[in-house]
């Protein structure tokens, strides 16, 4: 475990539960599921314990939570199995989740962007792209620099928010809202920012890396290797994979390859020969 998913693993162990996890959704997120746009293929992005993955599960999407947190994601499973609702609860890295093959429609961050030092809030959007399909939301809460005091997280300002998405998103909305919270000096509620930002679909042209997963002939184990796509224009439907691997050592595995999750793309992909791989991929 690295220490980062220790020091979150901690804040699970104690006997009270940490300020965020409420044993229920944040009312933003109600609200935005009852609003019917918590849909298709979600993922819920630092889950905690899972209520909002729940939320978005129990009214009918295909739904996937993410943390570190080994603790927290054994009690999303807990809560998951009590409620009768279905949904799968992961540990993983929101920072690296291109190297897991999923592809989403919709993406929940509830008090995660706002644990992310300005490098880490880099790679997250990174991430986050390498998932999310085009056109597809992310529906962001994070706390606000109009909380006063200095106590938890690292307060963000609405530009910032907005910088952070800046290249290959737009940013249909950022408003002021509020987290509820178990109580910090007697206050149940802390300011924030609640923000609708949406993949571009218009991006798409020239070369869009992938991630694929070769299998080695001799081991059958699937590993991550890279590629990139070929797009001559947007929407198109075509392309080639190449292996980052050189040809030589491609051929000594005769790998085959399975394009996972070119985000937003529907792909097959097959061997050519020792070292090549294709891929059709279309939107
Ligand atoms: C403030 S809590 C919010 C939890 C949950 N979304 C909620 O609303 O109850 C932030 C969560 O992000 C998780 N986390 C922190 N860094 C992470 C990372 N790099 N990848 C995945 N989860 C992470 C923590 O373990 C923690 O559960």
């Amino acid at each position: 475990m690295t220490a980062r998913a220790h020091d979150w693993d901690a804040s699970y162990q104690s006997a009270a539960p940490p300020p965020w996890d409420i044993g229920r959704p944040q009312p933003a997120f109600v609200r935005l599921a009852e609003s019917g746009v918590l849909a298709g293929r979600v993922l819920d992005a630092g889950c905690g314990t899972g209520e909002h993955a729940l939320l978005a599960a129990a009214r009918g999407a295909e739904v996937i939570g993410i943390d570190l947190s080994q603790r927290a994601i054994w009690q999303a499973r807990r809560k998951a199995a009590e409620r009768g609702v279905s949904a799968r609860f992961e540990v993983a890295d929101a920072l690296s989740l291109g190297r897991h093959g999923w592809a989403f429609d919709t993406v929940i961050d509830s008090g995660l962007f706002h644990v992310f030092d300005d490098e880490q809030r880099g790679q997250y959007v990174t991430s986050l792209a390498s998932v999310l399909g085009p056109g597809g939301n992310c529906y962001l809460m994070c706390f606000s620099d109009r909380e006063p005091g200095v106590w938890g997280p690292r307060r963000v300002r609405e530009d910032e928010l907005a910088a952070a998405f800046a290249d290959g998103w737009s940013t249909t909305s950022i408003t002021a809202d509020t987290f509820a919270i178990n109580p910090i000096a007697g206050s149940p509620v802390a300011q924030a920012w609640l923000a609708t930002i949406r993949r571009e679909r218009t991006r798409l042209s020239g070369f869009v890396m992938l991630n694929a997963l070769r299998q080695t002939a001799d081991t059958q184990q699937w590993t991550v290797c890279s590629g990139r796509l070929r797009l001559p224009r947007a929407g198109a439907t075509v392309a080639t994979v190449m292996c980052r691997s050189s040809r030589a050592r491609c051929a000594a595995w005769r790998h085959r390859l399975r394009i996972g999750f070119a985000a937003g793309f529907r792909s097959a992909a097959g061997t050519e020969g020792p070292g090549c791989g294709w891929a059709v991929a279309s939107r």
